[in-house]
């Protein structure tokens, strides 16, 4: 049994390859010329049918010359999609339809695409079956087909698609069963369909909005009557087992709230005796908890207004020393830091940070670090090493403590905040547009920190790039902070697919390579001149991280249009430097990391680049 599928999928991608070896970019051109034959719709009528490629055409993206991406989302489609159309297309990875009037079936060949990882179809008005071997795709990873016409029942093979992580299939007319789904899956939705039966046990976890509108039961939902196998599924209960339905439920949560509150004062009471025993040993940092909480979590370095708190406080039990690098800023004691007035600054990803205000005037950043999983001596050792390091585009570390409780990093402070907030932060909000010259300093400061870091040795590495970690002093110089920190902080989730600094090799947050560094730098780069967010909400819906949208972008049109419209609005010339950075940033976000720069070369390159548009290089060392 096992054997069966392996030896279909292996057949399968022989046939494949060969079909791979024979076809090529014409075979995608007659492709889609048979889909413009039975496709309606403006978009496709301005084909340019005298251009032998069809790489330059309205929503056709190519890759070593080949398909890769089909994108016609609210283009007014209407008619069937033809057989011999986009199943021929069989490097397809991305094909985007959503919100047009197509109708029809999903035509049989879409099981060549054995390539396909993102496949929306929303808010049409195809119809059929749901084919099962849109689940045998071997890389499938987003199914889309909400707000269409679907019929019939969802496939049971709904697991073999191994990387499925979205499944939408909302608003259409499916009957039947949810079948037993054991992958994991991220998000789900059946909402307003004929479903019946129970609820799989492996679904209970996603909230009940995405199983309204059927007739089905079971956790989130109203539990299942009885075993009640032969339930009149598509007529709505009778009024009489309604109420006994009520009643058994509002049964039920009586006793599950009487529990609970048993539960409550239980734990309420183990609460104050600890508490009382603890006492005199540490002040519990619990209202604390209430004020990182209340920071905003979406940019490391954007202030909040005006929240003044107290520095958490800590335990001093083991060590009441704060043990400094940098004596420059001036000293303080463990004490006098916890005196000091504090603002939360934000909630990172190696945790919370703060503003200390001394009496005398200095001002630090306190990081409050959160999941360290080192023991103590490692923990001493690796900040003896943060603490050597010293560039003027690296955040001074000034001193750091250490207890069982509270570990605490005491940084210089940044007045200007991240250079997400400025990127990304409130436009209207009195902030300064950042032109070329401030961006490209911006990229050649970051770029000389982490070459610093490179040259240390070849283990050191930064493991967090990103932009909400490039800090800016007043003059708008960069300094890098988080370095180095990855190895003794917990990767709490495993590597984010959304997260889109991370290299795709990587698979452990705490072993990130200095060509992995090189990648987020690139994708920083990327960031600095679209102005887009790598972490935007729009591109990974649509499956696109933001080096593979910009290669698109440029690939299809010219380089300028990928540049952020602020950057471009002020510059009269210069457009060449700004491809030339372009390039660079493009060139570091290589798949493959034997492909990338090193982050030495990469500090030369743009080095040439600022000096041949004549920015003034902010720093030099
Ligand atoms: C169509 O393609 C041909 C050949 O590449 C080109 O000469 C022509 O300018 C294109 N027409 C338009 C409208 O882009
Ligand atoms: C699609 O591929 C099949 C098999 O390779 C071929 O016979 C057919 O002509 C192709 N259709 C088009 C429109 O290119
Ligand atoms: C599920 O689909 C319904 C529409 O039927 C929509 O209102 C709801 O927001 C969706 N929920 C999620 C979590 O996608
Ligand atoms: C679901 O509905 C079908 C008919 O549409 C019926 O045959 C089946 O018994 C129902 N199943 C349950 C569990 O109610």
């Amino acid at each position: 049994m096992k054997c069966k599928p392996k030896l279909g999928l292996s057949v399968f991608i022989f046939f494949f390859y060969l079909a791979a070896v024979t076809s090529d970019l014409d075979s995608d051109r007659r492709a889609l010329v048979a889909i413009r034959k039975s496709v309606r719709g403006r978009p496709l009528l301005l084909w340019n049918m005298s251009a032998s490629s069809p790489c330059s055409w309205h929503g056709v993206y190519c890759a070593a010359g080949r398909v890769t991406e089909l994108r016609l989302p609210g283009n007014g489609l209407f008619g069937s999609l033809p057989i011999g159309g986009i199943g021929n297309l069989t490097q397809l990875q991305t094909l985007s339809l959503r919100f047009n009037s197509l109708s029809g079936p999903i035509p049989s060949d879409f099981s060549n695409l054995v390539l396909l990882r993102y496949l929306y179809l929303q808010g049409n008005a195809f119809s059929g079956e749901i084919p099962s071997f849109l689940f045998t795709l071997p890389n499938i990873i987003r199914i889309n087909l909400g707000e269409n016409r679907f019929s019939g029942r969802i496939p049971d093979n709904v697991n073999s698609a191994t990387r499925l992580a979205t499944l939408y299939l909302q608003r259409n007319q499916l009957t039947g069963p949810i079948p037993e789904i054991t992958i994991t899956l991220q998000q789900f939705n059946v909402s307003s369909n004929q479903l019946n039966g129970s609820i799989p046990n492996s679904l209970s976890g996603f909230p009940a909005a995405v199983f309204e509108g059927n007739t089905l039961c079971g956790k989130p939902l109203n539990p299942c009557e009885g075993i009640a196998p032969s339930e009149s599924p598509n007529s709505p209960p009778p009024p009489g087992k309604k109420d006994s339905d009520k009643l058994s439920a509002g049964a039920i949560a009586g006793i599950v709230i009487g529990c609970v509150v048993g539960l409550l004062l239980l734990l309420l009471l183990l609460f104050c005796l600890c508490c009382r025993k603890k006492k005199k040993e540490e002040t519990v940092p619990s209202t604390n908890a209430q004020r990182t909480v209340a920071a905003p979590t979406t940019s490391t370095a954007a202030i909040p207004k005006e929240t003044v708190v107290d520095v958490p406080p800590a335990s001093g039990a083991v060590s009441k020393d704060l043990i400094f690098f940098v004596k420059s800023f001036g000293t303080f004691d463990l004490d006098g830091l916890l005196k000091a007035s504090a603002e939360v600054l934000g909630k990172g990803t190696v945790g919370s940070s703060y503003k200390a205000s001394f009496d005398h005037g200095l001002v630090v950043a306190v990081k409050r670090l959160r999941d360290v999983v080192v023991p103590e001596k490692d923990f001493r050792e690796r900040l003896q090493v943060l603490g050597s390091m010293s560039h003027a585009n690296l955040v001074t570390l000034i001193a750091y403590y250490f207890s069982r409780d509270e570990k605490l990093l005491v940084f210089e402070y940044m007045s200007r905040g991240s250079l997400s907030a400025l990127l990304h932060g409130n436009k209207g909000n009195g902030r300064t547009p950042l032109n070329w010259e401030t961006r490209a300093g911006i990229a050649l400061g970051a770029a000389r920190a982490i070459s610093y870091l490179h040259s240390r040795d070849s283990t050191t590495s930064h493991g967090n790039i990103k932009s909400s970690n490039i800090l800016l002093s007043n003059s708008y110089e960069a300094k890098v902070s988080d370095y180095g920190l990855a190895p003794i902080i917990s990767s709490t989730s495993a590597p984010n697919r959304i997260d889109g600094y991370r290299a795709p090799e990587v698979t452990d947050a705490r072993k990130i390579s200095q060509k992995a560094d090189v990648y987020s730098f690139g994708v920083l780069i990327l960031e600095l001149l679209t102005g887009k967010s790598p972490t935007h909400q729009q591109l990974n819906e649509e499956g696109v991280d933001l080096p593979r949208w910009v290669q698109s972008v440029t690939e299809q049109q010219s380089p300028s249009d990928v540049f952020d419209p602020e950057l471009t609005r002020y510059e009269t010339e210069g457009n060449e430097n700004l491809t030339r950075l372009l390039k660079i940033g493009m060139s570091c976000t290589a798949q493959y990391p034997d492909s990338r720069p090193s982050m030495a070369e990469v500090t030369r390159l743009i080095e040439e680049v600022s000096r041949s548009s004549g920015s003034p290089n902010p720093v030099s060392d």
